[in-house]
């Protein structure tokens, strides 16, 4: 079946290099806000029949920019599944590098959704035929999808390039329980033996508010930081300023998704992190480990 590739507003240019990758026609969008703060989105095309009985790949990122909130790139993203779905495509592919809404996906406090599971329900309900994402907090909230629905994980991309910058004695260290399994994986692609350390970390459900210990022993080894989602930097700058207080030489600060909200830079260099790395999930300044070529493999 023919295929084609739609570039979602908030994925340009991860969205061109996966069309590049499988040698695909790529499509682009039009959007706009309306005075009243709505939506508008269509694909720009002329011709519909260009998408008719093709399999039609849209890639769309849901982080928050400068421009949009990620309830718009949610909304964008429904009305692309919308317009192929209209035209007649033969079959939808979903590819969502970051997904918005995956940390919640339980219900903390009394009276609280669970708005992860109802994101991808949404998805779901669309009608598409195919989901992937890239390390989704959970993996298993895309159980909540009938159709096929993919976890990418980009760890041994990230792994990649802090060997390339030449790292040596590795640690890594995991900022809190939660991402331990994750930073466990990620240091097998560093080698055998690669040790694994946690900081115990404690957030305040009604304010947020982050408390972190540990006292590790990290004198002269280079240390890795990874994470799934840095937002506003609060966890990763903890966890820096106990590795730099632990001894550690250099440090990296490692994420799939690079939100970067707030002063986010500013708290994660200024606690001492000697470079911050994400993936292009989010597209900015640190987007330094590309994730077109693993998300083609998985489409070809
Ligand atoms: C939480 O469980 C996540 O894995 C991240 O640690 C968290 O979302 C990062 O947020 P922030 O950068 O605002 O501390």
């Amino acid at each position: 079946m023919d295929k084609i590739l739609i570039v979602g507003p908030a994925s340009q240019i991860l969205g061109f290099k996966i069309a590049q990758e499988l040698g695909l026609e790529a499509l682009n969008t039009e959007t706009k806000l309306f005075p009243d703060g709505e939506n508008y989105l269509r694909i720009n095309i002329e011709d519909e029949t260009i998408i008719t009985g093709k399999e039609v790949i849209i890639v769309q990122s849901t982080g928050p920019s400068s421009s949009r909130t990620q309830n718009a790139r949610i909304m964008e993203l429904f009305m692309m599944i919308d317009s192929v779905k209209r035209i007649g495509a033969a079959k939808i592919t979903v590819v969502v590098p970051y997904l918005a809404y995956a940390r919640q996906d339980d219900r903390f406090r009394p009276g609280e959704s669970n708005f992860a599971e109802i994101l991808i329900q949404l998805l779901n309900s669309l009608g598409i035929d195919e989901l992937f994402a890239v390390d989704v907090h959970s993996p298993s909230t895309l159980k909540n999808c009938s159709c096929k629905a993919i976890n990418i994980d980009s760890m041994k991309l990230l792994a990649d390039y802090i060997r390339s910058k030449g790292a040596i004695d590795i640690i890594v260290v995991s900022p809190d329980k939660g991402a331990q399994e994750r930073s466990r994986i990620f240091a097998t692609h560093f080698g055998d033996n690669v040790p694994v350390e946690v900081f115990e970390k404690k957030r305040d459900l009604k304010t947020g508010e982050i408390t972190m210990s540990g006292s590790l022993s990290l004198k002269d080894r280079d240390v890795v930081i990874a994470d799934d989602i840095i937002a506003t930097g609060g966890t990763m700058s903890k966890a820096i300023k106990l590795a730099k207080q632990s001894g550690a030489r250099k440090i990296f600060a490692v994420t799939t998704h690079a939100l970067l909200l707030q002063q986010a830079k500013f708290r994660i260099l200024k606690a001492g992190a000697d470079e911050i790395i994400g993936t292009d999930s989010i597209d900015n300044e640190v987007s330094k480990v590309s994730l077109a070529k693993i998300i083609a493999d998985y489409l070809r």
